[in-house]
């Protein structure tokens, strides 16, 4: 019968190793015993960006990037898009199951009740420019939070642990429409806590004088958008949630860092980026040379290509399914017409096609985001408000973990041999 293990030849010195394969992975530490002599630190494994190695042992999301699949505790991500609520799912991804309807009831109560932010958080934001971009803004506000609750630094305790959790969950939106209204020059809108969760933050978003009208079509869109970015295992943002929060560091602190990462265009300001690109092409007849621009290699496809789906993202499935459900109601957005005809072409394209790049999340997420009302600097926090309770979830396995440490990565140093200093004066 097959083993599960590896052996390995040192060529440098003949040796044989012999080690465990356990999950389809080996132990980077246990190449440490492959040493040339004793002055060696041993072999180690060389893998920048982390494409083939895992950092952790999660049970929060499963991905089969080959096959298109995503589950979020077992569960598809077509039946939660189809039938749960964000808060349920919130739950779901925090506590490993589908909460009953007493639990569902007590979290949607306690996020309720913490929904407003100290009048301080309104007064620091109104620091910022009328221009601050709200990614720069929303990251400030939440990192700003850890010093208005110094309890959340005892991250040992569970009850706490949870607290700030429910905090999290429950300001997150009321700083994201804060936010939204120092863009657009509007007096905050406090939370209501007589509204859902969405309910509550579209009303802080685009209540004015008594005139908005809530939309249940949107409204639903909208929290199948932010159901379907909850969590997406270790991506560049939660891996940063988990790095920072591995120093022992208050979740604020730590969620923040994961916000930053986020608005970066290659992660979640990638729906940003792929709104400016359509603007650039401008119209359907510019596609074909936008095109070969890409394939000459200036710039790329925004909104395409994924780390691990090597195939249709299955979000975007979900995701141009909620687009037919908004635009029925706002009316068609004249950019979805070039993101079809680039879509259509790049799927048959040899360029794209043998680099297994297809739509991800994020092309078409912006386009129901504006026809939403929400300008396109705003995309990446209503992603944000999406990722937070993967980001809480797998922060808190991190703690769990007694496997993890303080996340610190080794490195190959080319740079100079030891030299002496040169005396400024010497310098030519
Ligand atoms: N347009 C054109 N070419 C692309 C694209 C693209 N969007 N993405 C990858 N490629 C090409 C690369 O040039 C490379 O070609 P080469 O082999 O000839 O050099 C090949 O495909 C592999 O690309 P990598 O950069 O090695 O792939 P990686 O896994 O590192 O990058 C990423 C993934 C960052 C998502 C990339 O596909 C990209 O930049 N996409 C556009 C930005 C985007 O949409 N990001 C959102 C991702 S989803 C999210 O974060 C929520």
């Amino acid at each position: 019968m097959a083993e599960d293990t590896l052996t390995i030849t040192d060529n440098r010195t003949g040796q044989e190793y012999t080690l465990p394969i356990t999950d389809g992975t080996i132990r980077a530490t246990d190449l440490q015993q492959l040493r040339i002599d004793d002055g060696d630190s041993g072999l180690m494994a060389y893998d920048p960006a982390y494409l083939n190695t895992a950092s952790c042992r999660s049970a929060i999301t499963y991905i089969d990037g080959d096959a298109g699949i995503l589950r979020y505790r077992g569960y598809p991500i077509e039946q939660l898009a189809e039938d749960a609520t964000f808060l349920e799912t919130a739950f779901l991804l925090l506590e490993g199951e589908l909460p009953t309807a007493e639990q569902l009831h007590r979290w949607e109560e306690d996020v309720r009740y913490h929904t407003y932010v100290h009048t301080n958080v309104q007064k620091f934001l109104e620091g910022f420019r009328y221009d601050a971009h709200p990614m720069g803004m929303l990251l400030g506000a939440v990192g700003a939070l850890s010093t208005f609750y110094p309890d959340a630094k005892d991250i040992g305790d569970p009850d706490g642990r949870y607290l700030q959790r429910v905090r999290l969950m429950a300001k997150l939106p009321t700083i994201a429409a804060y936010v939204f209204r120092h863009s657009h020059g509007l007096p905050y809108v406090l939370p209501r806590n007589d509204l859902d969760y969405i309910g509550n933050f579209v009303n802080m978003t685009f209540e004015i004088g008594g005139r908005h009208e809530p939309s249940p079509v949107l409204q639903r869109s909208l929290e199948i958008l932010l159901v379907l970015h909850a969590d997406h295992e270790q991506n560049c943002s939660t891996s940063a949630v988990r790095g920072v929060g591995s120093s022992h560091v208050d979740p604020f602190s730590a969620v923040s860092a994961g916000i930053a990462a986020l608005y970066g265009p290659l992660h979640g300001g990638a729906n940003e980026a792929v709104l400016r690109m359509l603007d650039q092409i401008g119209t359907k007849a510019n596609v074909p040379g936008f095109i070969e621009e890409v394939k000459a290699g200036k710039g790329r496809l925004m909104g395409f290509g994924h780390r691990v789906y090597k195939s249709y993202d299955p979000r975007a499935k979900l995701i141009k399914r909620v687009a037919d459900d908004v635009f029925e109601q706002t009316g068609l957005n004249p950019k979805l017409e070039i993101a079809l005809e680039l879509e259509r072409i790049a799927l048959e394209d040899e360029y794209f096609v043998s680099r297994r790049l297809y739509p991800n999340v994020d092309f078409y997420s912006g386009l129901i985001y504006q026809a939403m009302g929400y300008p396109t600097d705003y995309f990446t926090v209503l992603f944000a408000l999406g990722r937070l309770p993967g980001w809480i979830a797998q922060w808190e396995e991190m703690l769990g973990d007694p496997e993890q440490k303080i996340s610190r990565p080794r490195q190959v140093y080319v740079g100079e041999g030891e030299r002496p200093y040169v005396p400024r004066a010497d310098r030519g």
